[in-house]
């Protein structure tokens, strides 16, 4: 159609939608055209700002590399990464989840551990931690055979990837669930860390005079046919950034209720000083067991951590 008006651009553009011959994609391309259109009605964006607006969305792509995606980083900013995540799971947002953000540390091959065994491959101070999981499904049945891969920070902020002080595959392992749904594992208390901020992601937060925190977490990655996989995050209880996570993480049902023992005998006769213990119950929804792309294929250099 010619164009005559402002108001004639959003229905040129949907018309030129009909040949598209996937429905899925015609869908969701003339959502999409709708609410851009809206949006920038709304806010009567100006031309130097969408000169700007272009500007980010360029440099999005240029910070991105195999180790570092920018994207995904701007997606957890906005809330975007959670409330896609929160969409689909949860009896499709109806009930709360434990499935929470990927995030972009997954490394495929972490090492076998059997249950109760450590995941520190070198030497890594800190409060000692040991952790029990159970994997369930939604009648509250343990799910035995169930795979968890499992991954966090060091005390000090810094996934084994990022740190050169820390061995290969430090603090990350692999489970297989008993019989009775359960994983045990011992570790150090990880602690929370910054996101990048020199990018598009530093550029939203500085407007916006946020931090760039994230609270401490595990996370987890479970994994059984017949059943959804769900990648998940369990926060500490104790962390001052639950409220304000950079990434917009952190629900009710992940924030792990850790237990600060001051004294008495540890479970391990090695552990001096105050320790800490975790239980977490999983649960699994009936559907497609996948397992993601890993987001990144080898170490950084540079302390870069989401
Ligand atoms: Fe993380």
């Amino acid at each position: 159609m010619i164009i005559d008006t402002q108001e004639d651009v959003t229905a040129a553009v949907l018309q030129e939608m009909h040949r598209t011959p996937d429905p899925r994609t015609k869908e969701i391309l003339a959502a999409l055209v709708r609410h851009l259109h809206a949006f920038i009605r709304e806010v009567h964006l100006t031309e130097r700002e969408f000169q700007e607006a272009v500007g980010h969305i360029v440099a999005l792509g240029q910070k991105t590399t195999p180790s570092h995606n920018e994207v995904m980083l701007i997606c957890g900013s906005l809330g975007v990464s959670n409330l896609v995540c929160l969409l689909n799971n949860g009896a499709n947002g109806t009930r709360p989840t434990q499935a929470n953000n990927l995030g972009p540390f997954w490394r495929e091959g972490s090492p076998r551990v059997a249950n109760g065994g450590s995941l520190l491959r070198s030497p890594t101070p800190g409060e000692a931690l040991f952790f029990k999981g159970w994997v369930r499904d939604e009648r509250g049945a343990p799910i035995a055979g169930a795979e968890v891969d499992v991954w966090h920070s060091s005390p000090i902020g810094l996934y084994e990837n990022q740190d050169a002080t820390q061995a290969e595959m430090n603090l990350r392992g692999k489970f297989t669930t008993e019989a009775d749904g359960s994983f045990r594992f011992r570790s150090v208390k990880p602690a929370g860390y910054p996101v990048p901020i020199d990018g598009p992601a530093g550029v939203l937060l500085r407007a916006q005079q946020r931090h760039n925190l994230r609270p401490a977490h595990l996370h987890f990655l479970i994994h059984k046919p017949g059943f959804k996989t769900i990648a998940s995050q369990v926060y500490s209880s104790d962390d001052p950034y639950l409220e304000t996570d950079s990434q917009f993480g952190v629900t009710k049902a992940l924030i792990g209720d850790y237990v600060r023992h001051a004294d008495g005998p540890a479970p391990a006769p090695d552990v001096a000083g105050p320790w800490y213990s975790l239980e977490h119950t999983f649960v699994l929804e009936p559907g497609e067991s996948w397992l993601p792309r890993p987001p990144i294929s080898r170490k950084v250099a540079a302390s870069h951590a989401e």
